[in-house]
């Protein structure tokens, strides 16, 4: 499948138009950005990991009977995804307090949230990502409420099969941003990544962060070694493909 032009360049994957009307092609990019992208750096192959990571994830979620926008992986750092109208919030699960949590909250860093909390943050680095309620989203016409109920049943769901699939691999699932579309027929489906970019992932023994907070922290020299660390122990040896 050939790309065509470029629809959106996004700060770390560039998504082109394909020749099959219904399909994008995504390229996960080595850049890595903080800050509303007010710090960036490139680092090899990072896109690729990213790339390998998600899709084994969004493999595990089909599995398990949440449909995503997941399609092939053709190339290591090059993902083929069904097309979809991309919904402006970004869905933020939380399974233990800390980030802007608890700057914003009188909640002690490292504190078991159960239920989790769910946050959803309106998409847009001008404005540095504000926090929605149901009648700021619906002020702005993002959606309806029975979207955001959809929104949010999903994402305690796909928290629930991630936890236990990242702790089978010795990791804690902290937290993580999710991205949602519709597909031509309004359904909705997960879309964009799901990637140590994303999320904060901790080691079970340790807790040491495996994730982009590393990079946030300045540790860049330590941000690589983590990334693949989390792919050598979720992704199968007959499945690396770099
Ligand atoms: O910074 P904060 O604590 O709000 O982040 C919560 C989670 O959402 C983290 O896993 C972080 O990586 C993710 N996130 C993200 N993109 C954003 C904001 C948060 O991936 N723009």
């Amino acid at each position: 499948m050939d790309k065509k032009e470029l629809i959106n360049c996004g700060k770390v994957k560039s998504v082109y138009n394909s020749s099959d009307d219904d399909k994008v092609i995504i390229e996960f990019r080595d850049d890595i950005t903080a800050g509303d992208g007010a710090r960036k750096e490139v680092m090899t192959n990072k896109g690729a990991y990213n790339a390998i990571i998600s899709t084994k994830i969004f493999k595990v979620l089909e599995e398990n009977g949440i449909e995503t926008q997941f399609v092939d992986l053709p190339e290591p750092n090059v993902m083929i995804a069904k097309k979809l109208e991309m919904i402006p919030i970004e869905v933020i699960v939380r399974n233990i307090a800390t980030g802007s949590l608890v700057r914003k909250y009188p909640i002690a860093d490292g504190t078991r949230l159960e239920p989790p909390v769910v946050e959803m943050d309106y998409k847009d680095d001008e404005y540095h990502d504000p926090m929605l309620n149901f009648s700021l989203i619906q002020a702005l016409g993002i959606a309806t409420q029975e979207e955001v109920d959809i929104l949010i049943e999903k994402a305690l769901k796909i928290n629930e099969i991630l936890r236990k699939f990242f702790a089978d691999a010795g990791i804690v699932l902290v937290d993580f941003k999710i991205e949602f579309g519709k597909d031509k027929d309004g359904n909705i489906i997960l879309g964009d990544e799901i990637s140590p970019d994303g999320c904060r992932l901790w080691d079970s023994e340790t807790l040491e962060m495996m994730d982009k907070e590393l990079f946030r922290k300045g540790k860049d020299d330590e941000v690589m070694d983590a990334y693949i660390e989390v792919y050598n122990r979720i992704i199968p040896d007959e499945e690396k493909v770099i």
